[in-house]
Parts: structure tokens; C-alpha cells; sequence
């Protein structure tokens, strides 16, 4: 799928995929810490255009680059999996000097709204029972432990969107959940 348009948050802006992107996606895949934690591989520029080049002629596959509206740098991306029904979120705020200021809670909130409104009401998150830090981000963002895939090691993980996400400035910096 090809995002229809733009979301703009505070702090970040969500934009399709472009080839000027290759380079640096790349270079976030080439980090041991996204590999270990996001369950990535080391790929090329060439091979993430044609990564990308499947996703957007995917029916159900939706992509965004989060960029940190301040000084435009792309700093990661997000992405929701409807091949399953309910949606799998991805994320990952693959510069590290961007994470922990709250950039994925917002891009998450972004996407939230855009699944709901696409007519989901529940979104699935598979977390690596190692990745401690995006446990915590989930739980913060309103999801629920469901359930442990053994085979996997992964902590399947829920939430409910049957409302709309609270705006951050209403929740403060620290809590947060979809639904409030
Ligand atoms: C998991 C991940 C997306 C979470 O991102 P994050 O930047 O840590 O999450 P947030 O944007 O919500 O930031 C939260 C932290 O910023 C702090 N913070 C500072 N200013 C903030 C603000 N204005 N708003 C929200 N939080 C803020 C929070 O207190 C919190 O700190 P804590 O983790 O010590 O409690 C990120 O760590 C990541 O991309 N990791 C690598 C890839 C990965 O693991 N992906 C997930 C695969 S399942």
C-alpha cells in the first residue's frame, strides 16, 4: 500500500517511502542492535528499494518513514501487517539519538488513528522476550500481554483502538494508552 498522505505529529512527520531514503535504511539494517531487537538482516540499498517495492504493491501492507520534524532527519520507521486481520504494528526509531523523546509514542498514536479508521479495532504487536525497552513502550501505549510464542520468543502483545488515542498533550509525556 502507498500511504494515501502525509501525517503530521508535533515532533514528527510520517511519509511514504522514497529511493533517497535507500541509503540510510540500509545503514539502520547494518546496526546489531536493530538486528537483534527488530529481527533484522543487513541488506543493500538496492535490496531495501525492492523491499519497499514489494510493500507499497502490497493490498496489505502499509509503511511509513517517521522523520523528526525539526531538522528532517528520517529517524525510522512504522508499519501495520493487515495480511492476518487484526494488524501487526512495526516500529523502530532506528537513530538512537532519537529515541526516548517520545517520537514513537507519537508516530504510534499517528498510525493508531489511520488503523482505526481503516476498521480495525484491536492492533497486535510480536516482541523478542530479550527486547525489554519496546515491552515498556507497548505497555505504555495501551497493550496487554496475550500470550508467549515459544518457538518464536516472543510476547504477543494486544491493544484495543475502539477509541480514538487520547492527543499527547492530554495524556501527559510518561502515560498514554490508545483509549486512555
Ligand atoms: C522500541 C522503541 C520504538 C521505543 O522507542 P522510544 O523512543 O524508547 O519510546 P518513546 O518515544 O515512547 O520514548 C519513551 C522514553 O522517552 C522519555 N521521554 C522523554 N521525553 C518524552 C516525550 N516528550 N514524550 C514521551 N516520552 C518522552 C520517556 O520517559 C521514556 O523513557 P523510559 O523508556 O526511560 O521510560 C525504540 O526503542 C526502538 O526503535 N528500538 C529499536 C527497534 C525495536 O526494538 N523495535 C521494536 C520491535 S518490537
Amino acid at each position: 500500500m502507498i500511504p494515501d498522505s502525509d501525517l503530521v505529529g508535533q515532533s514528527v512527520t510520517l511519509t511514504a517511502f522514497r529511493e533517497e531514503h535507500a541509503e540510510r535504511y540500509a545503514a539502520w539494517l547494518a546496526d546489531p542492535y536493530i538486528q537483534r531487537m527488530a529481527g533484522e538482516e543487513a541488506e543493500t540499498p538496492e535490496q531495501v528499494i525492492e523491499r519497499h517495492r514489494a510493500w507499497t504493491a502490497s493490498p496489505t501492507f502499509l509503511e511509513y518513514i517517521v522523520t523528526e520534524r525539526q531538522g528532517g532527519t528520517p529517524i525510522g520507521d512504522i508499519s501495520l501487517d493487515f495480511a492476518h486481520g487484526d494488524p501487526r504494528i512495526g516500529i523502530m526509531i532506528a537513530d538512537p539519538a532519537y529515541r526516548g523523546r517520545g517520537h514513537a509514542a507519537e508516530a504510534f498514536r499517528l498510525v493508531a488513528s489511520v488503523a482505526r479508521r481503516m476498521g480495525a479495532r484491536r492492533i497486535i504487536a510480536e516482541i523478542y522476550d530479550w527486547n525489554d525497552r519496546s515491552m515498556r513502550f507497548h505497555e505504555r501505549m495501551g497493550f496487554h500481554r496475550a500470550r508467549h510464542d515459544d518457538a518464536l520468543h516472543e510476547w504477543i502483545y494486544e491493544a484495543n483502538i475502539d477509541a480514538p488515542p487520547l492527543p499527547p498533550s492530554a495524556q501527559g509525556h510518561s502515560s498514554g494508552g490508545l483509549t486512555g
